[in-house]
């Protein structure tokens, strides 16, 4: 596995591969990486000949008080998983090497609406920073396909959106959240979870899950599920950011036009915030557009 930490060394390395017609698959993280981040791997390695993995912590994404100074740095760890997954390169550049003339002045991407609406409303400009740096990567690595996770429902529209209307040729695969075997989503900000608080994660999976099967059995007042959702979180302990049923296509409130559902949320369990989300099918999971065609 070859560890590049400059653009230079990383072009360098690339531009043989695509010489020698490898069809170069890419994943983004920011490290500290589990077994979500791996079946992003496993994913990039069946569908490219060659598999580039960066770390980086982008403080680009982070607001004001955040959690940039404690997000968990295992960079030895995430190297030995990287090599045993199979990776070719990994890409670990610096804050200076993505930003040499700073970052107040970066040219920045933004995805209106999409971005501003759900997480983009309680972390203003955080996916201004995600679509800035993943285009800036996407500039470097130069990939036929690139992989994210199902997990960040919203980033992964956002990063389809931006390909599309930025005409980046660049294959996006998503792949399903992994679990903890109590349902809670993996996730790296889980590590900052007290014992008593990890106890009480796995709620908010079941939360989303009851609703999805609420809407399955033709429940339809959307208003109401919602907000006995938010109350059922508070009960368990969770200071809930919002949780939203909605179009998985536009991330808007669903209308007639809607196909798929999403089912998203964000809380607060002490310092940490957890998101998680769910995706389904209209017509196959429920008796729902029969049940409000009948009203
Ligand atoms: P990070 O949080 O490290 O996540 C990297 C990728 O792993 C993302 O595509 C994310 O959706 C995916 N991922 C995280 N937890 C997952 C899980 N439980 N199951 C499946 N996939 C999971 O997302 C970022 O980093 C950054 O915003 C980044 C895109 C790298 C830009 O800085």
């Amino acid at each position: 596995m070859r560890t590049c930490t400059t653009v230079a060394q990383l072009q360098l390395t690339l531009d043989a591969q695509r010489a020698k017609g490898k069809k170069i698959a890419f994943v983004p993280t920011m490290g500290n990486l589990h077994e979500g981040h791996l079946s992003l791997v496993r994913k990039a390695k069946a569908l490219g000949d060659y598999v580039v993995v960066s770390i980086f912590v982008n403080p680009l994404q982070f607001g004001e008080g955040e959690d940039l100074d404690n997000y968990p740095r295992t960079l030895a760890a995430d190297k030995a998983q990287l090599f045993s997954e199979g990776t070719d390169a990994v890409f670990i550049p610096t804050v200076a090497e993505m930003y040499p003339r700073g970052m107040r002045t970066q040219t920045q991407v933004r995805v209106p609406e999409l971005s501003e609406t759900l997480c983009g409303s309680s972390r203003p400009g955080h996916f201004d920073g995600v679509t800035t740096v993943v285009t800036k990567l996407f500039n470097m690595v130069k990939p036929d396909i690139a992989v994210f996770g199902e997990k960040d429902f919203q980033q992964l529209s956002i990063i389809r959106k931006m390909v599309d209307d930025l005409c980046m040729g660049i294959e996006i695969v998503g792949v399903p959240t992994a679990r903890a075997s109590d349902g809670l989503a993996l996730s790296s900000r889980n590590g900052y979870l007290s014992d008593e608080n990890r106890a009480i994660a796995p709620e908010l999976h079941s939360v989303i899950n009851d609703c999805k099967a609420a809407i399955g059995s033709g429940f339809d007042n959307f208003l109401q599920l919602e907000s006995h959702a938010r109350l059922r979180l508070l009960a368990a302990g969770f200071e809930p950011d919002y949780f939203a049923i909605r179009d998985a296509r536009t991330l808007s409130n669903v209308t007639d036009q809607t196909e798929e559902i999403a089912i998203l949320a964000a809380a607060r369990l002490g310092p940490t915030r957890l998101i998680d989300n769910t995706r389904f099918n209209l017509a196959t999971h429920s008796e729902w557009r029969l049940l409000a065609a009948q009203d």
